[in-house]
């Protein structure tokens, strides 16, 4: 499951909430609307040399499950369980990029687009997740970075997105705080061999997220439900982004180190101190904490109770370990969410709203603005606050935004033409609110739209599409969609207005 369908089934609208862009980091701020109005957008220029890009990662994409050497993921375990995906699909084949490197390189310069951001599958380079390379799996990635450089594009590395060899589950996962030292030492091969061309890299996506679904509510696998498998997980990664950092500018001088984080704007749903310090908490656990953790060398207090350092395993000098600094931000922006204090007996409707028991508050989602897709809010608004917060918070650094999009049912028409003019709205109004923040100081260098094609969706199977292009899972056929043709004229004319 993603963290999008995982809301989307655990909350509907509260509707008519009218929270008026109230952050809890500021003041009210009525002055601009949810949406963005149409001569702004009319208006709207990107600076030259802007990094237009597209974003997928190894397993939702790749295929070739066990070709060339590959070792077993926990996701290829995850869906070759009975009953663990729903429509009984999987990624062994996905989009079949391992086959299909050169079209979807391709595509991107079709879509005039300037960075590509991927993800290299653990276990194909190192089948055990550590030991030998497996030298067929490295040269695809070395084949993959240099056609996008060929074709002018950026390859952008992410290092873990989320499919970790199924040796290291075996060895514990990630509550084993050796995954810290692993995650570096693959982390510095892939700097020694693939540094000298890929300059940017990510060693995690969303890691409160992956620790979460996978440990502390096994949505995802391993499929553990444990608090304490949790905290121990989220302190290795905490370590393992920190002895990464390190690795990969050991081993390439050019290297420039961020992460990309998952972002959920969160909103107090009223003024009231209690539901204040509720958003504070969430936002703190959910979009910052391994930022926070970086910066500091220690964890932020937001957790019930106090920093649980006991259950985490914390050792001394670990705070070494854990501070280190961001080159850049990366982050994805998906939907903002209102959250509330609990009140004295918090029993949830089901189906209306959800407790976070980490960050103890309540979470629901707005429907303010207009929903597009299986529900989502329109409310572009929320992307800026984002943006404005990250350039208040973290002393105005370099932004990469490395996810955003929406799900949407689409489907070629009888002209063969795919049609998603809901997509186009969401990007155009999406665009606009990053340009006005670009235009309020936020250093933003580059767009990564989820994504470039439709993929493999986690749990929920080839069901959920967000591309730019249409994939049919049958015939790994691609459709470029309306929305990918708006983009590139985007890409190449800096504006809004094409
Ligand atoms: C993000 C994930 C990505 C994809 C999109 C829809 O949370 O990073 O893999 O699932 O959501």
């Amino acid at each position: 499951m993603n963290r999008r369908t995982f809301i989307q089934n655990s909350l509907v609208a509260a509707g008519g909430l009218a929270l008026g862009g109230r952050s809890w980091a500021g003041p009210t701020v009525p002055t601009l609307p949810g949406a963005m109005p149409a001569d702004q957008i009319a208006r709207t220029r990107f600076p030259g040399g802007f990094l237009w890009g597209a974003a997928t990662s190894a397993y939702q994409v790749e295929g070739a499950w066990d070709q060339d050497g590959k070792g077993e993921s926990i996701w290829d375990r995850w869906t070759h369980t009975p009953g663990r995906i729903a429509s009984g699909a999987n990624g062994d084949v996905a989009c079949d990029q391992y086959r299909l490197l050169r079209d979807d390189v391709a595509l991107l310069r079709e879509l005039n687009l300037k960075s590509y951001r991927f993800s290299i599958s653990w276990p194909r380079v190192l089948p055990a997740g550590t030991g030998a390379i497996n030298a067929k799996g490295l040269d695809y990635y070395s084949r993959l970075v240099d056609s996008l450089l060929e074709a002018g594009i950026r390859p952008f590395c992410t290092l873990y997105h989320w499919d970790l060899p199924q040796a290291l589950e075996d060895r514990g996962g990630w509550p084993n705080r050796d995954l810290a030292g692993y995650f570096a030492d693959y982390a510095g091969l892939m700097a020694k061999h693939l540094g000298d061309r890929i300059t940017v890299w990510a060693p995690f996506n969303m890691p409160w997220w992956f620790t979460w679904a996978g440990y502390a509510r096994g949505f995802n696998p391993p499929g553990r439900a444990n608090i304490d498998d949790f905290l121990k997980a989220l302190h290795t990664v905490a370590l393992a982004h920190g002895t990464a950092y390190r690795a990969l500018k050991a081993g390439s001088s050019r290297a420039s180190v961020g992460s990309a984080y998952a972002y959920e704007p969160a909103y107090p749903k009223t003024d009231s101190d209690a539901d204040r310090d509720a958003a504070r908490r969430f936002h703190l656990l959910n979009n910052e904490l391994f930022l926070h953790t970086a910066k500091h060398g220690d964890y932020p207090d937001a957790f019930p109770g106090g920093v649980p350092y006991e259950a985490m395993g914390f050792r001394g000098g670990d705070q070494k370990i854990l501070q280190h600094p961001h080159d850049w931000i990366g982050a994805h922006y998906y939907l903002r969410l209102a959250i509330s204090a609990p009140t004295a007996a918090p029993r949830p409707t089901p189906g209306q709203r959800h407790i976070d028991p980490m960050a103890q508050c309540v979470v629901e989602q707005l429907a303010v603005g207009p929903r597009i897709g299986n529900g989502t809010e329109l409310w572009p608004r929320a992307f800026y606050d984002m943006l404005m917060q990250l350039n208040r918070d973290y002393d105005r650094p370099i932004l990469e935004i490395t996810e955003t999009g929406v799900v949407l049912p689409d489907q070629p028409d009888l002209d063969g033409r795919v049609h998603d003019p809901d997509r186009i709205e969401f990007y155009r109004q999406h665009l606009a609110a990053m340009a006005q923040a670009m235009a309020d100081g936020a250093r933003v260098r580059a767009y990564h739209a989820w994504s470039l094609l439709d993929n493999f969706e986690w749990n929920d199977g080839f069901t959920q599409r967000y591309g730019l292009t249409w994939m049919d899972p049958a015939t790994r056929r691609r459709v470029v969609k309306d929305s990918g043709r708006w983009y590139a004229r985007v890409a190449a004319a800096n504006r809004l207005d094409v």
